[in-house]
C-alpha cells in the first residue's frame, strides 16, 4: 500500500492553458466566486489532486484567501489532497448498501488490493473509498468507479471489475458512459464536455419499475394548480415553476458559500 501516486503531482502545473479555464469558468457566474467549485475539479484533473498550487491560483483569480479556498476544498469529500490513483473506486457502506453487501465488499477489497479507506494500490491505478449513500439505493450494494454506477456488486463481481480497471481493459458502466479515467471525469464534473453524456443507458430497472407502476395505475404528479398547499394559487405554471428555479439557484449559491464563510470551519493539511 502506498498513500502516493508514481508520478507526483507536482510534475504538472498549472499552465497557461489551465490558467485560462479557470478563469473561463470564473466568467460563467455572476457572482465570480460561485466558481470555486468546478474550478477545483479542474485543478484535480490536471494534477491529480487539490494542491497548494491550485488552491493559490483559484484564491488569486477569485479574490478570495487562500482559507476560504481550503476551508471549501476540506469540506467536501469530493475534493482530494492527496494524490489520487487513476481510477476512483467507490464503494458504499451506507445502511442500505451495507446490510445488502457494501461492508463485505469493502473488505474484501481492501484485502485484495492491499490497501485501507482513502488509500491508493502500489501500482498507482486504484484509490479505494468508501463512499455515502449515492442515491442507487434501488441498486444496493452499489460501487462507483470515477462516479459511474455498477450495480448489484457481490465481492466478486467487484474484485473482477478492479481487476479489469487495472488491466487497462474497456470497463462500461450499466447505467452510463464508458470508463475513462478519474482525472478525465473531473475535468467533465469542472464543466467541460467530453461528448458521453448520452452514452449508454441512462435508467436501471429498478428505476423503470416504479415508471411502469405508475404508467399503468394512471398515476400522475399533481400540478403545481392542483397543488394547494404551495401557496403559489394566483400564479400561472410558468410563474410557479420559474419561481422554482430561482429558488432552486439561490439556495445552491448558498449551499456554495457556506463552508467559506464559516471562519476556521475546517483545516487545511
Ligand atoms: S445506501 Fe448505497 S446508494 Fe443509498
Amino acid at each position: 500500500m502506498v498513500t502516493q501516486t508514481p508520478t507526483d503531482p507536482a510534475d504538472t502545473p498549472i499552465g497557461p492553458t489551465t490558467l485560462a479555464e479557470l478563469k473561463e469558468l470564473a466568467g460563467r457566474y455572476p457572482q465570480a466566486r460561485s466558481a470555486l467549485l468546478p474550478m477545483l475539479h479542474l485543478v484535480q484533473s490536471v494534477q491529480g489532486r487539490v494542491t497548494t498550487e491550485g488552491i493559490e491560483t483559484c484564491a488569486r483569480i477569485l479574490d478570495l484567501t487562500e482559507a476560504e479556498v481550503s476551508a471549501v476544498a476540506t469540506f467536501y469529500t469530493m475534493y482530494k489532497r492527496r494524490p489520487m490513483g487513476t481510477h476512483h473506486v467507490g464503494v458504499c457502506t451506507n445502511t442500505l448498501c451495507a446490510v445488502m453487501g457494501g461492508d463485505e465488499i469493502f473488505e474484501r477489497l481492501c484485502g485484495h488490493l492491499d490497501v485501507g479507506n482513502d488509500e491508493t494500490t502500489a501500482d498507482g491505478a486504484i484509490t479505494l473509498e468508501r463512499v455515502e449513500c449515492n442515491a442507487a439505493c434501488d441498486f444496493a450494494p452499489v460501487v462507483m468507479v470515477n462516479w459511474e454506477f455498477f450495480d448489484q456488486q457481490t465481492p466478486e463481481s467487484a474484485i473482477d471489475l478492479v481487476e479489469r480497471l487495472r488491466a487497462g481493459e474497456r470497463v462500461a458502466s450499466p447505467r452510463g458512459a464508458q470508463i475513462t479515467s478519474w482525472r478525465e471525469a473531473e475535468r467533465v464534473l469542472a464543466g467541460f464536455e467530453d461528448g458521453r453524456v448520452d452514452e449508454g443507458p441512462a435508467a436501471g430497472e429498478a428505476s423503470l419499475a416504479g415508471l411502469r407502476i405508475a404508467q399503468e395505475r394512471g398515476w400522475q404528479a399533481p400540478s403545481l394548480e392542483e397543488d394547494s398547499g404551495t401557496g403559489r394559487g394566483g400564479e400561472t405554471k410558468q410563474e410557479a415553476a420559474a419561481e422554482a428555479d430561482t429558488q432552486r439557484a439561490e439556495s445552491e449559491t448558498v449551499a456554495e458559500q457556506s463552508p467559506a464563510d464559516v471562519e476556521g470551519g475546517a483545516d487545511d493539511d
